[in-house]
């Protein structure tokens, strides 16, 4: 864990979002991180310290002028005895004193005294936003190496109203936490590499489709992993209910051709690792009506016609990145058919596992695959699919460098 025996000063400006800081701080502490709270005044009147301290299991700074925790503390020490500064809301009048070096209470004279990386996660009306004001503290800010995560696009909490200004959300203030904090090596730094993920969906008509069993864990936890050794990827999913992973670009497609010319836009890239499970036909003219049911009448039958194989046509791009993985899901022969597929679809590598229904693997956490290669068959034992993703992630990076 990337968060771990780190220290967070979390300051909490005085905005409706405020509300989100709570779940922030479970989050960044069940990373193992611990998390010592500052509040501005503003931020009293939104979410009490009470609750902030009680989650923070720390004392809540909230007063330049406290004699008790100027002794116990002091505001240089709060401002140094930290590994990042992270302020969550930040309102568009703390970054206003941030960016003129305005230091008239405890949380903008920490920002003022501190050495460590700034992280802000702003919050406000999308008015106050797009401010020519704001624009300007944001760039200022921004050049002095101050790091923003957000504000998201949306409906505000106190209004109906809709654009640029929410909070992001605490599990990816995290991670940008996490990303800021992470001193792993990046072999992938530099690189490109191109993920497809989860099920496609072939419509039959507007209500109906042809789908499969594929959650995307495994092709997202493999985004993750490549990104976490520094990659720039960029992930194609297929319909799925897991999360987008944090710090990767996912574009959300629903069909095999729409998946294809999305990977072929991504191109050119080092990587190419195209897990998706890709439905290998589409019903030839999908109705644009739903399809009525006629008591007495015969029942209806699908023509179906092939979809793109995008990891054959990856595979045999006058672009084709550097290194192209496939995987393979069968259900006998796993052997053999992995080895046909290597050749068949030019790839480097098939990752084969079987997915016949005793195993749990397609839908399930765990996986037990094998690395087929030009070189050999290598097993691996039986691992959660992040694990497997990382170990692949190490890998690929291996025999990138290899060249
Ligand atoms: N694949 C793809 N496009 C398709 C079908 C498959 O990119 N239209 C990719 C998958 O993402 C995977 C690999 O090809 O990396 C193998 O998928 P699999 O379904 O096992 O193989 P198929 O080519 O469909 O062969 P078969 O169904 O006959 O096993």
């Amino acid at each position: 864990m990337v968060l771990s025996g780190k220290r967070i000063l979390l300051i909490i400006s005085g905005g409706i979002a405020a509300y989100k800081s709570l779940d922030l701080i479970r989050r960044l502490r069940e990373r193992g991180a611990s998390v010592r709270p500052v509040m501005t005044s503003g931020a009293q009147q939104f979410v009490t310290p009470l609750a902030v301290g009680a989650l923070a299991a720390d004392h809540v700074f909230t007063d330049l002028f406290s004699r008790q925790d100027e002794q116990d503390v002091g505001h240089i020490r709060l401002a140094r005895d930290c590994d990042l500064v992270l302020v969550a809301p930040a309102t568009a009048d703390l970054m206003a004193k941030m960016a003129n070096g305005l230091a008239d209470d405890l949380a903008s004279t920490v920002l003022l005294a501190t050495d460590r990386p700034v992280l802000l996660a702003p919050a406000m009306n999308p008015h106050m936003w797009s401010n020519a004001a704001t624009k300007r503290n944001v760039a200022t800010l921004q050049g002095d190496g101050v790091h923003f995560i957000g504000p998201m696009a949306g409906e505000m909490a106190e209004s109906r109203e809709a654009g640029v200004g929410r909070m992001a959300e605490p599990l990816d203030i995290a991670a940008a936490a996490e990303r800021l904090l992470d001193t792993s090596p990046k072999p992938l730094a530099g690189r490109k590499a191109i993920v497809t993920s989860g099920p496609t969906h072939e419509p039959i008509d507007p209500v109906r489709y042809i789908a499969n069993r594929s959650s995307g864990r495994q092709g997202h936890a493999i985004a993750s992993a490549l990104a976490r050794l520094g990659a720039d990827v960029t992930l194609v999913s297929g319909p799925v209910t897991i999360a987008d992973p944090a710090g990767v670009k996912t574009i959300h497609v629903e069909r095999a051709e729409e998946m294809r010319d999305a990977v072929l836009t991504a191109l050119p890239a080092d990587i190419a690792v195209m897990v998706a499970a890709v439905a290998d036909w589409r019903v030839a003219s999908a109705s644009d009506q739903k399809i009525k049911k006629h008591p007495g009448e015969s029942i209806p039958t699908l023509a179906l016609t092939e979809n793109p194989d995008i990891l054959k046509t990856i595979g045999h791009h006058t672009l084709r990145p550097k290194l192209v993985v496939g995987f393979a899901a069968e259900t006998q022969d796993v052997d053999s058919n992995a080895k046909a597929k290597l050749e068949r679809k030019g790839a480097d590598m098939i990752v084969a596992n079987d997915v016949s229904p005793t195993t749990g693997i397609m839908g399930g956490v765990r996986n037990r695959v094998k690395i087929v290669t030009r070189d050999g068959i290598d097993q691996w034992p039986d691992m959660a699919k992040e694990d497997v993703a990382t170990k692949l992630a190490e890998m690929i990076a291996e025999r990138l460098r290899r060249g």
